[in-house]
């Protein structure tokens, strides 16, 4: 009676096989250049195999890979192929034919077909058969983007981060270099994480779309500031269409970009006539500085101070200022590019401005200048400097009686 049963599973199982040969499994899979993967294909375990051909649609008559009385056959073997494929060690006997295909190429993109050919017990021919198609889709990663973004104070920057295929997004997690396990925003499906941001980002930040349709990660920072300036990096883990069991972290970064703020610092110098002063203009990047030039917005094309071509250019210069102004650093060392302006008379109030090129850098002069001075000169007798940061000078000394912060 066992016995029975037994025989009438195993006929049962047969017919299943069967039926289901009849249509052939078909699958995606997506991959990067340089990785292995794993194609599938599984024949009925139960029945004795004679063969095996994995072959691609594209390619005639060469086989990618050919298994026959327990051996490759090597001979019809696409020559591309030959020490990347393999089949699965010891999977084979389970009816397990996968094909392993390592150190991928684009080229490596098409239909690849898995034929089987298998002898019941008692069947006679064993003819092959179709068993699946895997449709073989080997992209690039994505570029790692650099997007250098230049944002005033106060406004909303968009950061883009966005899949480039499709993926049900799981996690999110936008992370700054300097910021150390600090996060700017967290996401983990179905809320933000909130623990472990950084405070200078909290009710500051989200995401463009908090559905992320399309893959679409990008994060909105609102109310720039200077101290926003940096790296960011996106990363992302996501479910992928074809993939229901593992997630797969998508590789960094996706976007890094530099947030710039320009005319960061508006400062206001109140002196008194007759005296010698410093206009502060200090750069952080630690770039050589290739050109400075001060103007005063009153003076329209003049400038107050041109250096460039390493060299004072006072063909532009304003007469007013011939003879009285000079850099605080001629070497610019440290990115200090700060105006000496003697002899001070009441008509040098004004709005100057300093730009900067740093040596490499795209900007050009037309550019928002990095420091913006509102310079009132009083012909009294005392005088307030109001400065906000680094009037540190040696070698010159103006008459500073006393220094405030300007808000
Ligand atoms: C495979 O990808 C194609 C085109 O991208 C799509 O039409 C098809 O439905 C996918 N098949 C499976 C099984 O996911
Ligand atoms: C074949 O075997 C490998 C390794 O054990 C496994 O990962 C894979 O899922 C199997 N494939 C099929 C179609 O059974
Ligand atoms: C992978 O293939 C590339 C060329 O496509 C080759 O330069 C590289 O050495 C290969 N890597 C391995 C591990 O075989
Ligand atoms: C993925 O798995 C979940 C549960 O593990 C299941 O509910 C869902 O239907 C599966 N999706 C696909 C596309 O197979
Ligand atoms: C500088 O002066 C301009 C024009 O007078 C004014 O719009 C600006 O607000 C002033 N800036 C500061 C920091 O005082």
């Amino acid at each position: 009676q066992v016995k029975k049963n037994r025989f009438m599973f195993i006929v049962l199982l047969n017919s299943l096989q069967f039926s289901a040969s009849g249509c052939a499994d078909r699958r995606n899979v997506t991959a990067e250049p340089g990785q292995n993967v794993v194609l599938p294909c599984r024949a009925a375990g139960n029945k004795q195999l004679i063969a095996v051909e994995w072959s691609r649609s594209d390619l005639e008559s060469d086989y990618v890979l050919r298994y026959r009385d327990e051996r490759l056959d090597e001979e019809n073997q696409n020559p591309s192929f030959r020490t990347r494929v393999a089949l699965l060690d010891g999977a084979v006997k389970e009816g397990n034919v996968s094909l392993v295909l390592k150190n991928l190429t684009a080229d490596d993109s098409g239909a690849y077909e898995c034929r089987v050919a298998q002898r019941g017990a008692g069947e006679a021919n064993a003819n092959m058969k179709l068993i699946s198609t895997v449709y073989l889709d080997v992209a690039p990663p994505p570029p790692p983007d650099q997007i250098d973004i230049t944002v005033k104070p106060g406004q909303e920057a968009i950061l883009p981060c966005r899949l480039t295929n499709s993926g049900l997004i799981k996690v999110v997690d936008w992370t700054r270099n300097d910021l150390g396990s600090d996060s700017v925003l967290l996401y983990r499906s179905p809320q933000f994480v909130t623990d472990q941001q950084h405070e200078s980002f909290k009710n500051r930040v989200d995401l463009k779309d908090r559905q992320m349709k399309n893959g679409d990660a990008s994060l909105v920072l609102k109310n720039v500031a200077p101290e926003d300036r940096g790296t960011y990096k996106c990363q992302v883990i996501y479910k992928g269409a074809n993939n229901n069991k593992t997630q797969s972290v998508y590789q960094v970064p996706v976007s890094t970009f530099h947030l710039i703020s320009v005319s960061r610092n508006q400062h206001s110098i109140t002196a008194e006539s007759g005296q010698n002063i410093i206009l502060p203009c200090q750069v952080s990047d630690r770039s050589p500085v290739m050109v400075v030039e001060w103007k005063k917005a009153e003076l329209d094309s003049y400038s107050v101070l041109l250096f460039r071509d390493s060299q004072f250019d006072s063909e532009h210069q304003h007469p007013s200022f011939k003879g009285r102004v000079d850099l605080r650093d001629r070497q610019m060392k440290n990115g200090d590019a700060s105006l000496v302006l003697r002899h001070l008379t009441t008509d040098d109030s004004g709005t100057y401005e300093c730009r900067v090129i740093l040596t490499g850098a795209k900007r050009n002069l037309v550019a928002e200048p990095n420091i913006i001075i509102n310079l009132t000169v009083s012909p009294g007798e005392s005088v307030w400097v109001w400065i906000r940061d680094f009037i540190h000078s040696a070698e010159f000394q103006p008459k500073i009686f006393s220094v405030g912060i300007n808000q």
